[in-house]
């Protein structure tokens, strides 16, 4: 038998939308142990979109148990876990009593757009334009800054708290740290979060790292009323406390990271001008500009990349946010029936040659970049006796590629530069048919590497940086580069541009539906 390497593993909790996970990975960033967990979403009124925060928390804690009980069947054991990393679903919302540790009501999910009459008030404000130039994100119901005002203006107990001083606010990240530390019970409790996680707050200035009063002032935060999470940088040996209790007990946490940014490190984007998308319930763009940040003038965010502390100076990204993705397919399997699998749906797309006319326009939470049309309602168009399930398949694929071209297109706008090539993962990349269909509508080359757990890996990268695993990102050069598939546009652009207006017109009609 294969004599067991005992060295340097990292582990990275990796809490989505809609699943959790845990992996443990081994210093040439391939992973020997895992764990998923789904986890329900609640949807409790129109626009609405909840967690239970204890139930997430419990679904990381019984991924860790489980991946740790098949690492020590490979006969390696937690001592040789250096530290771990933790990557999370972003913006999303959650409150709890810093007295007890104890959530104070449902987390609010980053699409949620419940805000959507607190949005339009606050825009119509004086001094609402000058808020991207400071924090990089338009106004919209995507941040976490109006979920929590909601939260404050119109859920009794979070009110209480928040009038008594006791009133925790966090993202995932936070919640989660908090937790795994001990909570209320822990000698020194932790509540903190990096950077790139608090850049989609919209209460942190993009070149200070820190909270900035004005933008807390016009989101009527009262910072003497609240705990806000310390902001520290996404990878640190001490900022982020350690595993109190269970399988881990001991571990240090050393890394964490946004989602969307970890996709990226996982990528290995570390260069200015590379790119990636990951196509998860919804799908996001990010392209590396360096360390200065760029202000969109053309519909993107401008967010914290990832920041390695340590001297190295924090690396800023370009985001094209998209609300819906495999969400669409989520849609198509459990609300109207169509297939009984997420992975079944290219096959349904595949039964037809195209899309037969038809245009979904996925607006489930309003459109996001680069449009960002918040009464904009999921439309579908070109619907004829010939239309089967198939086409609508087709058309909800098409409906992310059709996005990620716009973003494509604000992207070479406000970069001038035109990328070649797009790095891609999450589930929706596993479809052959989505990712050449993204390629031959954007014009670009689609690159889609072999293990793509990108966003664990990113973490674990975070994690492992700061633990000595890898010493510098050069050491990261040879990290998930195997097995790479690339998909080239095979349709002319001027074929690719006439089903592009086309999207483009049903967006502009999707616009304004009242219900
Ligand atoms: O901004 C939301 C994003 O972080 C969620 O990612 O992978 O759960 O769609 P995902």
């Amino acid at each position: 038998a294969e004599e067991v390497k005992h060295g340097w593993f990292v582990g990275s909790i990796d809490q989505g939308t809609t699943s959790s996970r845990f992996l443990i990975f081994n210093g040439e960033g391939d992973p020997v142990a895992s764990h998923q967990i789904e986890f329900e979403n609640l949807y409790p009124k129109s626009g609405w979109h909840e967690h239970e925060p204890m139930g997430l928390l419990s679904s990381v804690e019984e991924c860790i148990e489980e991946a740790m009980r098949k690492f020590s069947e490979l006969g390696y054991s937690k001592a040789d876990i250096r530290s771990i990393g933790i990557t999370n679903q972003r913006e999303t919302t959650v409150v709890w009593d810093s007295n007890t540790g104890e959530p104070l009501c449902n987390a609010v999910v980053w699409p949620d757009t419940r805000t959507k009459a607190l949005v339009r008030e606050l825009k119509s404000r004086e001094d609402a334009d000058t808020l991207t130039e400071l924090c990089g994100l338009p106004l919209s119901t995507y941040p976490s800054s109006v979920k929590l005002l909601w939260l404050i203006e119109n859920v009794d107990s979070v009110k209480q708290a928040y009038e008594e001083g006791r009133l925790a606010f966090g993202t995932v990240d936070s919640w989660l740290i908090y937790r795994l530390n001990g909570g209320a019970q822990a000698e020194y409790p932790v509540h903190v979060t990096d950077s790139t996680n608090a850049s989609r707050t919209m209460f942190m200035n993009l070149r200070t790292l820190q909270y900035d009063d004005r933008l807390l002032k016009f989101f009527r935060i009262d910072k003497t009323k609240i705990k806000l999470p310390k902001i520290v940088p996404s990878s640190d040996p001490k900022c982020f406390g350690k595993v109190a209790s269970g399988a881990l007990a001991g571990v240090p946490i050393a890394g964490c990271l946004g989602d969307q940014s970890s996709a990226l490190v996982g990528q290995c984007g570390f260069s200015p001008g590379q790119a990636k998308n990951t196509y998860g319930t919804g799908c996001f763009l990010l392209y590396n500009v360096g360390t200065e940040p760029v202000i969109s003038k053309y519909g993107l965010l401008a967010t914290v990349a990832y920041d390695f502390g340590h001297g190295r100076k924090p690396v800023y990204a370009l985001e094209g946010s998209i609300a819906v993705a495999g969400a669409g397919v989520k849609f198509l399997m459990n609300n109207l029936g169509f297939v009984d699998e997420s992975s079944k749906i290219t096959e349904l797309a595949e039964s037809v040659e195209d899309n037969g006319g038809v245009v979904f326009v996925t607006a489930f939470s309003g459109l996001f970049a680069p449009y960002w049309i918040d009464n904009a309602k999921g439309t579908l168009f070109g619907i004829t006796q010939h239309t089967s399930k198939g086409h609508i398949a087709r058309a909800t694929l098409e409906a992310t590629c059709y996005q990620t071209k716009a973003i494509l297109d604000a992207m070479e706008k406000d970069s001038n530069h035109k990328l070649e090539s797009l790095a891609v993962d999450g589930g929706l990349s596993n479809s052959d048919l989505c990712m050449q269909t993204q390629a031959d509508i954007s014009g670009i080359r689609v690159d889609r590497p072999a293990m793509r757990e990108t966003t664990a890996l990113g973490a674990a990268i975070a994690a492992g940086l700061a633990t000595g695993v890898w010493k510098e990102l050069e050491d990261l050069k040879e990290v998930n580069q195997n097995g790479r598939k690339v998909f080239s546009p095979k349709i002319e652009a001027a074929t690719a541009n006439k089903l592009f207006a086309k999207w483009e017109q049903a967006v502009e009609m999707s616009r304004g539906w009242v219900t």
